[in-house]
Order: structure tokens, then sequence, then C-alpha cells
């Protein structure tokens, strides 16, 4: 990692928390782009799950990592989000960057970060909210897939649109083979967005 370390923010940059549920291939990817001149640094790493393999990679790279189980609050997502809070105001995060975060997240949470929260989705938005992206692409025919950085607003893969990635789909893909095209654009995308948007320019990134 760059001797600025990945972690340690001047004052003069912009902090982020990144939230997590499993392997974290986009974390990483936003992890390595927040050294030199970039804008940002990272301040905490947050999942869901305390098993997410992410979690691991982030603290070899030195960065601060928590994990509040979602499960013994059973369906109380206002309760989990609780539970978040004393991290998040340890962190004192400006921005969250949602990166393969499987939990819906309430109005009241996403109100609180307004204008400061992304998150990356696996389609080019507006088409294909929510989940299964790749399949119900194929299965629409559709000649292009991709991938899509968006504000965080209270309805679901809604908010304003930061910018999107293109990739072909390809005859005989399958949701495996179209979502590791995709995935690869996403680690471009994702860090992209992120360093435009950390030094305040909402203009859209297109790839
Ligand atoms: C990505 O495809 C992301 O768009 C989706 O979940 C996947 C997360 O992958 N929401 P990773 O954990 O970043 O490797």
């Amino acid at each position: 990692m760059h001797p600025d370390g990945p972690s340690m923010s001047d004052g003069t940059k912009k902090t982020v928390a990144i939230f997590i549920s499993g392997g974290g291939s986009n974390m990483l990817a936003l992890l390595r782009s927040m050294q030199g001149d970039h804008p940002a640094r990272p301040c905490l790493v947050l999942s869901n799950d305390p098993a997410a393999a992410g979690l691991e990679r982030a603290r070899a790279l030195g960065v601060p990592v928590a994990a509040v189980d979602h499960r013994p609050f059973g369906g109380d997502r206002a309760a989990f989000e609780a539970a978040l809070m004393p991290h998040l105001d340890e962190a004192a995060p400006d921005i969250i960057a949602l990166a393969g975060f499987m939990r819906v997240l309430t109005g009241g949470f996403v109100s609180r970060f307004a204008g400061r929260m992304l998150n990356i989705h696996p389609s080019l938005l507006p088409k294909y909210p929510g989940l299964n992206t790749h399949a119900r692409a194929i299965e629409a025919g559709d000649a292009e897939a991709g991938c899509t950085v968006h504000e965080v607003t209270p309805e679901l893969d809604s908010g304003p649109i930061l910018g999107q990635a293109r990739v072909p789909v390809l005859q005989g893909d399958t949701p495996e083979s179209l979502a590791a095209r995709v995935l690869e654009q996403e680690h471009s995308l994702y860090p992209a967005v992120l360093r435009r948007f950390a030094a305040g320019d909402r203009t859209p990134v297109f790839l």
C-alpha cells in the first residue's frame, strides 16, 4: 500500500465508509484507488456478515473494519441500523459507498446520509432494479448490459445516476459469464465515480 496509508486522512480529504456483504471485490477496487492525490481516504469497512471475506481483505490493507450481524434483528431493519450507528459515529464518514451490501436500508437511515451515499448496481438502471439482473437481461434478449453507480435515495436502486459502464451480451452468455464481464467494469466505474464525487463533482461518468 502507498506510504501515506489507505486509512489515513490528513483532514483535507473526504472520508469514506464502505459497506459490504461478501467478497468485497468492489471494495478492494475502491480502497486501492484512494491513494496519492485522490480526494478521499477510507475510514471504515462495515459488513452485515461477520464472515464476509472482504473484512479480512480490508483489515490486511490497514483499514478499520466492523461487523454487525443483521440476523439477530430478524426483520427489524431500524434496530439493525441503530446497531450500525456507534461504528459510524466513531468513523464519521463524509461518504458511504455501498459495495455489494445486500441489506435494504430504511428511509430514515438513507435520509440521515442524504446526498452522501452511493451504491453500485449490476444493471443499466433504470432497467432491472433488484436482484437477478443478469438473468433478466439475458432473458429479455438485451444486446447490452452493464452497471450503474447511483446516489442512494429511499426508493431501491432509483437515485440519480452518477455513472454507467456497458458491456455486450454475447451469444451463449449465462448469468455467470455476463456477471463476470460486468464485474470487471464495476471495478473501473466505481473508483472513477467516487473520485469525481469526493471532489464535489456529480457529473456522471460513462465508460
Ligand atoms: C457486485 O456485482 C455488485 O454490483 C452487486 O454485488 C456484487 C458484489 O461483488 N451488488 P463484490 O462483493 O464487490 O465482489
